[in-house]
């Protein structure tokens, strides 16, 4: 019975390290190189594990008598500075030979990313070395929260922060870089099949951390240049009551849909919101009634978020910018 339950127990546990945001379910070139290094450095720390083990077994139970001098010298030489150099040795060699290919020059997209508090800014065909005014004054294809990059290509990511330091990494593809301010840091994300993956922030940089989240879709090459440019179209839905209201309430002060008045670039673009599957960076799935509680629950969403509450909205108003901003596709 103890050994059922053991089994159905380690069934669990590896099956949770299957899914959209695990190092353990490779589908980049780069997390499939760690988990390979990691299951090495695994296994010879158990193989490691179990010969101290076994020493200890020995020098207690099979052997109590102390040693001569000699042999205890030859026990610390052998066993405490030979070893463990030679073991370490050969994992540094093996982890160094793994960087060439970490860092091998891009052949894909270049996408400028921004931390923000608390979300992602994106920019698809970001110049070389996008300074985040240059990011913010909107060079490239604006979007926000969902990173899309083609299969099978080198897609180098551009990082950087206006404020504070944040961390930008989708396990399931590769390691994660931090985003400074001040600095451009950059990754590249290498997919090796389709999919919908997590990214997240792996940075404590305030409130709203854990909430810090984005959705990678790695599509088609084909799929790829369709995205980029359905994201550079401006909005076409523009007679709406609910665009009228996101206007007499200022939303445009922050937030940004192209083809309307709204041009602020402190918040996420809103031009495509209702293409997205999710909202407030990754927390929310995008549905009408998901957006008007964020707009009027915002702080109460996403405790830290710079966006205020617009609880005192009458209801249909924001339910009016809801279906507006849902309908943005
Ligand atoms: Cu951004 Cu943690």
């Amino acid at each position: 019975m103890a050994r059922f339950g053991f089994v159905v127990g380690a069934v669990a546990a590896l099956s949770a390290c299957r899914g959209p945001q695990s190092t353990f379910d490779p589908a980049g070139t780069e997390s499939a190189e760690v988990l390979h290094l990691f299951w090495w450095m695994l296994g010879g720390a158990v193989l490691i594990w179990l010969f101290v083990m076994g020493l200890s077994v020995y020098a207690t139970k099979a052997h109590p008598k102390a040693h001569s001098e000699r042999t205890g010298t030859r026990l610390i030489v052998w066993g405490g500075v030979a070893f463990p150099v030679v073991v370490l040795t050969a994992l540094l060699a093996f982890g160094l030979q793994m960087m060439p290919g970490f860092r091998a020059p891009a052949d894909g997209p270049r996408i400028a990313v921004s931390g923000e508090r608390f979300w992602w800014r994106i920019h698809y065909e970001a110049s070389d070395t996008p300074g985040v005014a240059k990011t913010l004054s909107g060079e490239g294809v604006p979007s926000a929260n969902e990173l899309w990059i083609p299969v099978g290509k080198r897609t180098e990511i551009l990082l950087s922060s206006p404020d504070v330091i944040h961390s930008f990494w989708v396990p399931n593809i590769a390691g994660k870089v931090d985003t400074i301010p001040g600095r451009i840091t950059r990754i590249v994300l290498e997919p090796t099949r389709t999919g919908t993956f997590h990214g997240i922030c792996a940075e404590f940089c305030g409130d709203a951390h854990a909430q810090m989240r984005f959705v990678v879709k790695v599509v088609s090459e084909a799929e790829f240049a369709g995205r980029v440019e359905a994201e550079r179209a401006p909005a076409t839905l523009l007679d709406h009551p609910g665009r009228l209201a996101f206007e007499a309430n200022g939303c445009g002060a922050c937030h940004q849909v192209r083809g309307t008045a709204s041009a602020g670039l402190v918040g996420p673009d809103l031009t495509h919101l209702g293409s997205r599957e999710t909202l407030g960076a990754g927390i929310l799935p995008v549905t009408t009634d998901n957006i008007q509680r964020f707009i009027a629950l915002t702080e109460h969403e996403k405790p830290g978020v710079q966006m205020p509450s617009f609880a005192t909205l009458p209801p249909e108003q924001t339910r009016a910018m809801a279906e507006w901003l849902e309908a943005l596709k």
